[in-house]
């Protein structure tokens, strides 16, 4: 399995605080039968969007480099890419020109974009068509734990017809987010709307590196073929800078 959307790399978001926890998630995830992670961190250090607190291209980077580094020397069989969960905010064109919104591997292609916690700004759909018309996907991280698209699906609806992706985060398959929030997530897949499954995972424990449980209910959901979509041929595409088909 292919894990899209991990904060595994220390020191720049709420992922891991050291090298040790980084390495302990990539244990857990080789051993989970994962075998690659795009690393992607928060675009800002604690989320907000301050232009002081933005993780430079080249520190995820070295970081992602010193990771592989890192797995090597410890044996641990676990390919990392890289990326970032960038927040919808109305600098991020000019982000995108200034090459620091790392897009997902670097192929320019997709990108991880995550709305504000308590709001689905009335821009959404021009930012979300800016990035498209310039060639960029943008993939929804998690829209089915934000309350305003469970409220109002419609919403979700029609920025996938604009061309935007659905990621959905593993633990909301297996009821890690409440049964609000796994109904709504099931409903999604079995409407066909999410392209992708992650666990967004930031640590070894609460919020572990694991899609083995999540894919196993996904076979249940949806069928062996659909599942694998889900959790393996989706993301090798996206990885490769690919069109879905
Ligand atoms: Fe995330």
């Amino acid at each position: 399995m292919i894990d899209l959307h991990v904060h595994i790399l220390p020191g720049l978001d709420d992922g891991p605080a050291g090298w040790e926890g980084a390495l302990e998630m990539a244990r857990l995830a080789a051993a989970d039968g994962i075998t690659t992670v795009t690393a992607t961190p928060h675009l800002f250090a604690r989320r907000l969007v301050e232009m002081s607190r933005l993780n430079p291209a080249d520190r995820i980077l070295a970081a992602a480099a010193e990771l592989r580094s890192r797995l090597k020397e410890a044996g641990i069989a676990l390919e990392v890419a890289v990326g970032c969960e960038a927040p919808l905010c109305p600098e991020m064109l000019e982000l995108l020109k200034d090459g620091r919104l790392l897009t997902v591997n670097g192929h320019g292609r997709y990108l991880f974009l995550e709305m504000p916690d308590t709001a689905i700004p009335p821009a959404t759909e021009e930012v979300c068509f800016q990035l498209l018309s310039r060639g960029l996907t943008p993939i929804l991280a998690h829209p089915e734990r934000h309350p305003l698209f469970r409220e109002k699906p419609e919403r979700l609806i029609r920025l996938l017809h604009l061309g935007c992706l659905a990621q959905v985060t593993a633990g909301s398959i297996t009821g890690d987010f409440g049964w609000r929030v796994s109904r709504f997530t099931r409903k999604l897949l079995q409407a066909g709307l999410v392209r992708v499954v992650a666990s967004d995972a930031h640590d070894s424990r609460r919020r572990p590196p694991e899609l083995s449980q999540a894919a196993a209910r996904l076979r249940r959901w949806l069928g062996e073929a659909k599942a694998q979509a889900l959790v393996l041929d989706n993301p090798r595409k996206i990885l490769a800078g690919e069109p879905l088909t």
